[in-house]
């Protein structure tokens, strides 16, 4: 059985303790199941057994770090606009629910209680009773620039966040252990100042014509400049990869289909050192091949499918 700190939690009974081959983090939460970034999707992902959650963050208008995946509230809540333009007390009165599901287990909380800051989340995990782990996702371009994760931090800090540990000490062998990612290489060289490298992610997908397009839709310059849009950005995925060979950051967060296209690229990383913390891995046939070359950390929408998938019986021969 895995030991340490951060060891594998087992949803097997006593009589069959299991290793799990890769960390588990629940891709906002346990999405598959509850809508997105609510705090039934980050209780259920606990409940699974994942060893951690993933969180998406903006700041609100009123300067409050607020778990959303948009920059805006069309998708997931019954308003729209930006996150930015809005309170957090504005945001509490709407329902990020209903979207997907309003059939909330009791024990989840009411409809009201669903929008998650970092401090709710922090708090929820402080008291799991385990340690976990908590992946926090800076999403850029925010408007308030790295206000983002100046304030991310200080949020931090005022729940005890250790910079040279990056952890939350709970008592003795219980603690959140805290890493952060971007696909913004900009936002991880700001954050390096106070984290320690082995804790800063650098994501990056393929670039492709639809994210291109997406991109180009959303700036004021449209579409006559997707030729530079797409520069910008294959540009950020090679800074990115560059953190990961100059060792600026320890841990390399590709997608899945970066990894199929890439495959001996993340060999190398893991060869060199690096950990690999693979996102949406849903499918047991690419967890299986994410296993096979080594990868350390599965993020996914289905923590309790994926805990199953990476767990095996221990041995004791
Ligand atoms: O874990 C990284 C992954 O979440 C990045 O993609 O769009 O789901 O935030 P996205
Ligand atoms: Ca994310």
């Amino acid at each position: 059985m895995t030991t340490g700190l951060f060891s594998a939690q087992s949803t097997a009974p006593a009589s069959a303790p299991t290793r799990r081959r890769a960390q588990i983090f629940a891709h906002r939460g346990a999405s598959g199941a509850f809508a997105e970034h609510t705090r039934a999707a980050y209780l259920h992902a606990l409940a699974e057994g994942a060893d951690g959650l993933e969180i998406d963050v903006h700041l609100t208008k009123d300067g409050q770090v607020v778990c959303f995946h948009d920059e805006t509230l069309d998708r997931t809540t019954d308003a729209r606009g930006l996150v930015a333009e809005r309170t957090l007390a504005e945001l509490r009165r709407l329902d990020v629910c209903s979207w997907k599901t309003s059939a909330i287990p009791a024990e989840y909380g009411g409809l009201r209680s669903q929008l998650m800051t970092l401090g709710d989340t922090l708090e929820l995990l402080l008291t799991a009773g385990r340690s976990v782990r908590l992946a926090i996702e800076l999403k850029h371009p925010s408007p308030f620039g790295h206000q983002l994760e100046d304030h991310v931090l200080r949020t931090l800090l005022s729940y005890g966040w250790d910079p040279e540990t990056s952890r939350i000490g709970v008592k003795e062998g219980q603690a959140v252990e805290v890493s952060f990612m971007s696909f913004h290489p900009g936002s991880l060289m700001h954050l390096a100042d106070l984290v320690p490298a082995e804790k800063l992610c650098a994501l990056f997908a393929p670039v492709t014509s639809e994210d291109v397009g997406a991109r180009a839709g959303r700036t004021p310059l449209g579409t006559a400049f997707r030729p530079l849009i797409s520069a910008v950005m294959r540009g950020a995925v090679k800074d990115a990869e560059a953190l990961v060979w100059n060792r600026q950051v320890g841990i390399a967060g590709p997608g899945m289909s970066f990894v199929r296209a890439h495959r001996a690229e993340a060999k190398a990383w893991i060869a060199r050192g690096a950990h690999l913390r693979v996102w949406t891995v849903d499918e047991p046939e690419d967890a299986q091949l994410l296993l096979s070359l080594g990868v350390q950390e599965l993020t996914t929408n289905f923590p309790g499918r994926m805990v199953n998938e990476v767990s095996t019986q221990a041995s004791f021969s």
